[in-house]
């Protein structure tokens, strides 16, 4: 054996259980008692949980966006990811129009073989179809392993934005290739109508990046993309779902036995728009914009009763002078925030508070983004897996500041927030890569992750 991990207690969606942990060539080896110790690294886990490492199935790494760049790269997003109990990275390369999918890949691919520091995917993000070009370019992609790809109802003036005859065509296109659509579902013209109407009117605090998207906005996206994918019967998953109307949609169609996933982040249970009141609201911009209190208590309840199917950060941050652009024009403020580092802490802390059970966080961020996203080797400490742990300390009592962080961002919305908990440890494959506050991996560690199609 390689590593040894004993005297912890594991947790998975479903058992809280005393074991020990055997790896060997970066996967579980054996999980039972009294594994021979020679030559093994030991970790005594006593008094620790121990948890599969978290896949953050929602990233922007790199993105060019709001005319500049997220402020974490490949090299310092994954690095934060790990010192977080992230194991796993989806990264959202956007196809340039008329550009090939699959040379986008290639370059993303070639970046993160030198950067990442831990495991990486990529869901692409399809705008413009070429001619019918991409429909057969999926086809390759799904067979080199990208089995999801993104549309976005919004971002015009980006070139991001697809109408709906392109992304029908993507998700029957997508039903056939045996992959599945995820969708950034807002009404592009209803946000338009409330930002010329709030210009004329002289509103442009940040007050009214949040009025100009509030929940009808996001809930007619989401019910547009639900009843295509509906009447198509193709897979689809809701990206960042933030208002309750459009939640309760995305239930009944569950419920009516449709393939459809839901992911909400931690800064829709954590904050409200109210945030955007604040002196700093401009830092809290993102798309969709936080809601009000009744929407944050739905998916807090949808967590409970399984209408949430997975916790993803969104994570796209920007510098504080970025944020500053939109001081007095909230359509000048680069959209995103950073979440990376602080998405399993988080969701852990609210689980040693009572709020929910170590099992569901597991659950959420673990094994249920492996499932839907094909990443077969991953989400579970079993046998045969790879060996992606967490060592967490449910004592250890941390505060949230942007010193703290592994990130390149130079502020946090999270700045503050003190958490009761919190991870110790983080294997990538069996390999130490974060102890105690500190990153201990390699840039170079991560491995491209060819998932399972449909
Ligand atoms: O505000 C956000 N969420 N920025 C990143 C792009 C997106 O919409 O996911
Ligand atoms: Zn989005
Ligand atoms: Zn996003």
């Amino acid at each position: 054996m390689d590593l040894i991990i004993k005297n912890g207690t594991i947790i998975s969606p479903t058992e809280t259980y005393q074991a020990d942990i055997a790896v060997a060539k970066g996967k579980i080896a054996a999980i039972g008692r009294d594994f021979p110790e020679e030559r093994a690294t030991v970790v005594d886990a006593r008094d620790k949980l121990v948890l599969p490492g978290a896949l953050d199935v929602h990233t922007h790494l790199a993105m060019p966006f709001g005319g500049t760049v997220s402020a974490d790269g490949y090299m310092s997003g994954t690095r934060a990811a790990a010192c977080g109990g992230v194991t796993t990275v989806f990264d959202y390369p956007v196809q340039r129009k008329g550009m090939s999918i699959l040379g986008l890949i290639e370059e993303k691919k070639s970046i993160c073989e030198a950067e990442a520091c831990v495991d990486y995917a990529f869901h692409c993000c399809i705008t413009d179809l070429n001619d019918g070009g991409i429909l057969t370019e999926m086809e390759q992609a799904v067979q080199e392993g990208i089995t999801s790809f993104k549309c976005f109802f919004v971002y015009k003036k980006e070139g991001m934005m697809v109408d709906d005859a392109t992304f029908a065509r993507l998700l029957l296109r997508a039903k056939d290739v045996g992959a599945v659509i995820n969708i950034h579902a807002e009404n592009p013209d209803l946000i338009d109508l409330n930002i010329e109407q709030f210009k004329k009117e002289g509103k442009m605090s940040p007050w009214y990046h949040y009025l100009s998207r509030p929940e009808y906005v996001e809930a007619e996206g989401d019910k547009r993309a639900i009843h295509w994918a509906k009447n198509f019967q193709s897979p689809l998953y809701i990206v960042h779902m933030a208002d309750k109307e459009g939640l309760e949609a995305a239930i009944d169609a569950k419920r009516e036995g449709h393939e459809i996933y839901v992911e909400t982040c931690p800064q829709y249970l954590e904050f409200t728009s109210e945030v955007y009141k604040r002196e700093d609201g401009r830092n809290f911009v993102c798309s969709p914009p936080m809601k009000g209190q009744e929407s944050q208590e739905a998916l807090w309840k949808a967590i409970k009763s399984g209408g949430i199917d997975t916790i993803a950060t969104d994570h796209c941050p920007f510098q504080s002078y970025e944020k500053d652009w939109g001081k007095d024009d909230f359509t000048k403020i680069p959209n995103g925030c950073a979440g990376i580092e602080t998405m399993y802490p988080y969701m852990l802390a609210a689980a040693n508070e009572g709020k929910l059970s170590f099992n569901k966080v597991v659950e959420l961020c673990s094994a249920n983004p492996a499932r839907i996203f094909g990443c077969t080797k991953k989400g579970s400490l079993t046998v045969g897996k790879d060996a992606d742990i967490v060592i967490y300390d449910p004592q250890k009592d941390f505060k949230i500041t942007v010193a703290a962080m592994h990130s390149d961002y130079d502020h946090t919305i999270w700045e503050g927030k003190e958490l009761h908990g919190y991870p110790v440890m983080t294997f990538l494959r069996g390999q130490l890569v974060y102890q105690d506050g500190k990153f201990v991996g390699k840039p170079g560690w991560g491995k491209f992750i060819k998932r399972a199609g449909r």
